[in-house]
């Protein structure tokens, strides 16, 4: 029967929805293909696996490096200091996290907030790409020197990429400085300012 069912038919879950229809998969067809992921190490030390959350429609995507301590404890993203001075920047740009998605390059944290390894990275990114596909947002934050460096595959640092859109699989990507750095050298949030404003003027359209 199952073989019967045409592509429009409801599905029974959205794991088969991403098997019936040739698109990309939705976002919770990605979280049932992660699953309790044990792809890498950072399974073993993971409190809980921080898949991202937001609008499964945002035209806007923020991305950070990994889970600190707080987010491990909670599942959720940027929910610490630095996540909480990230809802400000959202707000400042007139909208909520609701309204955005928010997640990082690794789901798990990193013991001791030590800094992602490349095996990691390359276990996670791919999921990465499928939230953004099944996402498909204009535009991409990437929040601070290790997101931006690792996505866009570059040793510049954050102050010489940060500040114009550069193409990451074919989507808009803006580098600025991470909020956790925001809180340490308050003097730069003056630049995150500039760089969030160049997202709204596209997203104003
Ligand atoms: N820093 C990050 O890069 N991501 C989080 O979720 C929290 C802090």
């Amino acid at each position: 029967m199952r073989a019967e069912r045409s592509a429009t038919a409801a599905p029974a879950d959205s794991a088969e929805r991403t098997v019936l229809t040739k698109g990309p998969p939705d976002l919770l067809g990605v979280r049932a293909e992660l699953g309790e992921c044990a792809r890498c190490p950072l399974h073993r030390t993971r409190k809980n696996l921080v898949f991202g959350e937001g609008s499964a429609k945002a035209r806007l995507v923020f991305v950070g490096e990994a889970p600190g301590e707080e987010e491990d404890s909670q599942g959720r993203p940027f929910v610490g200091r630095a996540g909480q001075l990230l809802t400000k920047i959202i707000a400042a740009m007139g909208l909520e996290r609701r309204d955005v998605y928010i997640c990082n390059i690794l789901k798990c944290r990193p013991p001791g907030n030590r800094n992602p390894g490349e095996d990691e990275i390359a276990a996670c990114e791919p999921f990465l790409l499928k939230q953004l596909d099944a996402i498909d947002p204009e535009i991409i934050c990437a929040l601070g020197t290790f997101a931006a460096k690792t996505l866009l595959r570059t040793e510049s640092p954050i102050s010489a990429i940060r500040g114009r859109f550069h193409d990451y699989h074919g989507r808009r990507l803006m580098p600025t400085y991470h909020p956790a750095y925001l809180l340490r050298n308050p003097g730069a949030k003056k630049m995150v300012w500039e760089d969030v404003q160049k997202i709204m003027k596209v997203l104003r359209g």
